[in-house]
C-alpha cells in the first residue's frame, strides 16, 4: 500500500540522518519529495538515492532560518510538483553541549533561529499554500529534550519544547481547514548528529546507549515510519500531538 501515493512532501534537513531516511520512506511510498537543506552535496546524494530507486525527488537549497529561503522552498513544491501535501520540519542543529553559565549567547540565538524560528517559517508558508489548496499535514521534529530536561542542552531543549507547543497552535488554528499538525519526539537515533557529539564528548557514548529502555540506538527509518504515519491519511484524526519514538524513555 503506497500511503502517500501522488502526494508532494517537502522535507527539511533531508541531506542527512532522519531527514534523508524520511525522504526515502516517503518516496518509497509514492510521494514526490522536495529535499531541502543547506548541505547541497548531501542533499544531491539523497535525491540520487531516491531517483536511482525509481522515485521522484528534487533539491532546493534552503537555510530554514531565512524566511525568504523557506518561502522559496514551498514555492518549489508548487512549481515543480503542482502542490504541497506534507511538510516535515526536520532540520535542526544540536548546538553547544554546555551548562547555561557556559553556553555561548550567540550559539543560543543560532539554535533558536534554526530549530524554532525555522519551524515557524515552515508552518507559515506551508499553511498559506495548504489553505489555498485542499489542506495537508505538517510534521515537525521535537525531541525527548523538549519533554524533559537533558542536562547541557538548554537551547536545543527549549527550542524543541516550543516546537511541540507551536504544533498545538497550528493544529487548533487550522483544524477546520483540513490541515493537521503533529510532531515526533525521537530519543537517541544513530545519525551524524549523535556521531558528532560522541566524537567531541566520548564520555557521552555510554550515556546515549543506556538512555532508552529498549536496547541500542534507534535507526533513522524508525523515526521516518512515524513521520509517514503522521504525514499520511493513516493518522487522519490525529492532530496536535507530539508522538514519542524513544523506546519507552518517557514512560519511566
Ligand atoms: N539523532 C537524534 O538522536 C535525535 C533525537 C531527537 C531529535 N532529533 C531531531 O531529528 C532531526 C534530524 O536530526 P538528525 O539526527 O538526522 O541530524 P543530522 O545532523 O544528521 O541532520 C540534520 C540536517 O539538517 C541540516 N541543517 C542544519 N541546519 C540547517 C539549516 N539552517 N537549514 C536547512 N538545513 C539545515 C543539516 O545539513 C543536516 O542535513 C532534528 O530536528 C533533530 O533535532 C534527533
Amino acid at each position: 500500500m503506497n500511503v502517500v501515493e501522488n502526494d508532494v512532501a517537502v522535507i527539511t534537513g533531508a541531506a542527512s540522518g532522519i531527514g534523508r531516511a524520511t525522504a526515502q520512506t516517503f518516496a518509497d511510498n509514492g510521494a514526490s519529495v522536495v529535499v531541502a537543506d543547506v548541505d547541497a552535496d548531501g542533499a544531491e546524494e539523497t535525491v540520487a538515492a531516491i531517483t536511482d530507486d525509481g522515485g521522484e525527488a528534487t533539491f532546493v537549497e534552503t537555510d530554514v532560518s531565512d524566511p525568504d529561503d523557506v518561502e522559496r522552498m514551498i514555492e518549489t513544491a508548487i512549481d515543480v510538483y503542482g502542490g504541497l501535501d506534507v511538510l516535515y520540519n526536520n532540520a535542526a542543529i544540536e548546538g553547544p553541549v554546555a551548562r547555561i553559565d557556559e553556553y555561548d549567547s550567540d550559539a543560543f540565538e543560532q539554535v533558536l533561529d534554526i530549530n524554532l524560528k525555522g519551524v515557524w517559517y515552515g508552518m507559515k508558508y506551508a499553511i498559506e499554500a495548504m489553505l489555498a489548496d485542499d489542506g495537508g499535514a505538517i510534521v515537525s521534529a521535537s525531541s525527548i529534550g523538549g519533554e524533559v530536561a537533558v542536562p547541557q542542552y538548554s537551547g536545543y531543549g527549549a527550542a524543541k519544547a516550543a516546537v511541540s507547543q507551536l504544533t498545538k497552535y497550528a493544529a487548533i488554528e487550522y483544524a477546520e481547514d483540513g490541515i493537521r499538525a503533529n510532531a515526533v519526539a525521537p530519543g537517541i537515533v544513530r545519525t551524524e548528529m549523535i556521531e558528532r557529539t560522541i566524537e567531541d564528548h566520548p564520555e557521552m557514548e555510554a550515556q546515549f546507549r543506556d538512555t532508552e529502555p529498549m536496547p541500542g540506538l534507534a535507526d533513522p527509518t524508525e523515526i521516518a515510519n512515524a513521520v509517514l504515519f503522521l504525514g499520511s491519511d493513516l493518522s487522519s484524526r490525529v492532530t496536535g500531538v507530539t508522538l514519542p519514538v524513544e523506546g519507552g524513555y518517557l514512560a519511566q
